[in-house]
């Protein structure tokens, strides 16, 4: 019986993804998900590309009573990657108790579940917490810094209880996923990432104005210091992301984690401007791209890539996919939610 690994989060972009790579790497994905910021609608989508329909379970995380109850009835649970959080760094300016409560309490109880009992865990974790480095590449030793907001702090504290709760007990086994920018979408068009309302993020924002949904992309400044002006990111195919976290199951499974708290940079190594961005957009699409070079935004970083020595050297995994393919992928997936496929 192949093992079962739940999936927290896992109608949403990288959550869906990640179940379609446990998968194809012969895990048995189960999902909870409370679709506050997502659709059932991914189910069929995943069925669609696996050809099997993961167990599903609608409830909040944060509630303790339903998620105890749920961990006791699935004793099967080989390992849990946890991506169930809110993201949106501006609403968690407006709403900090909001994201302090969700992230945090779904993390508490999750773990507290497994009170006594052994667990492989992964975390969603973000290149937030590094600021803005002082040396680049960045590389997992580097100072964390302190958080720009709400959203940020909840990746940091949570970290910081994931490594005392793992220093308190050998039953937890846990490695956090410090992500850099995810973009793309599945290369069958199937999911993808679906903002809601305006979106902040660079890429669905270059494929909605592409589609005509939005009039043009504002590039947010130029006169930083990087070769082209624009700020510098390490992106990475939403794919090759999911992938990681199936190659972090594997390594605490295999019993090879240096110690039962670990942290991996999932990033490409390479850092692209929004400018190469949008380049690579148009290239590898055949799109032209209406935009304007804009005022800078508050609180953005202006350069950021990581150091993916770790993760290759000691994870085994590299990121594969560049960033045409990146934006090829994007676009094919924009097309199929303009022609009604979802
Ligand atoms: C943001 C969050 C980060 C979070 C990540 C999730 C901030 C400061 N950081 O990262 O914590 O983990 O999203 O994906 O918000 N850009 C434009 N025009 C646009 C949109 C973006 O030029 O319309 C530029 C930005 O200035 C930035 C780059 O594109 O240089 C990427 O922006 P974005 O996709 O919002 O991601 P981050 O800001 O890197």
């Amino acid at each position: 019986m192949a093992k079962k690994i739940l999936v927290t989060g896992g109608t949403g972009f990288i959550g869906s993804h990640t179940v379609v790579e446990l998968y194809n790497a012969g895990y048995t994905p189960i999902i909870v998900d409370n679709l506050s910021n997502s659709s059932i609608k991914i189910l069929d989508q995943i069925e669609k590309i696996i050809g099997y329909r993961p167990e599903f379970h609608n409830f909040d995380l944060c509630d303790d009573v339903k998620t105890k109850n749920f961990i006791a009835q699935h004793s099967d649970i080989g390992g849990i990657i946890h991506f169930a959080a809110y993201k949106a760094v501006g609403e968690s300016v407006e709403k900090p108790l909001d994201y302090y409560k969700n992230n945090f309490f779904s993390l508490i109880n999750l773990l507290d579940a497994y009170k006594g009992k052994p667990v492989n865990f992964v975390f969603s974790s973000s290149c937030t917490v590094y600021g803005q480095p002082e040396i680049l590449p960045v590389s997992e030793a580097a100072q964390v810094q302190k958080a720009e907001s709400p959203y940020g702090n909840t990746k940091q504290v949570a970290e910081e209880i994931l490594s005392e709760t793992a220093q308190a007990s050998k039953n937890y086994n846990i490695i956090a996923l410090r992500y850099f920018n995810p973009v793309g979408a599945h290369h069958t068009a199937l999911i993808g990432e679906l903002p809601i309302g305006v979106p902040q993020n660079l890429v669905p924002f270059i494929t909605q104005t592409a589609i005509g949904k939005r009039e043009k992309v504002t590039v947010f400044g130029n006169t930083y210091n990087t070769p082209d002006g624009s700020c510098i990111r390490d992106y990475i195919h939403v794919v090759d992301l999911a992938k990681a976290h199936v190659a972090a199951i594997k390594r605490m499974e295999s019993e090879l984690s240096a110690s039962n708290y670990e942290v991996f940079n999932i990033g490409t190594g390479t850092g692209s401007s929004v400018l190469e961005v949008i380049a690579a957009f148009e290239k590898s699409t055949g799109v032209k791209l209406n935009y304007a070079i804009g005022d800078k935004r508050a609180g953005d970083i202006e350069q950021i890539w990581g150091d993916a020595t770790k993760s290759s050297e000691v994870l085994g995994w590299t990121a594969e996919l560049g960033l045409e393919t990146m934006m090829q992928s994007a676009w094919e997936w924009e097309k199929y939610l303009k022609n009604g496929g979802f």
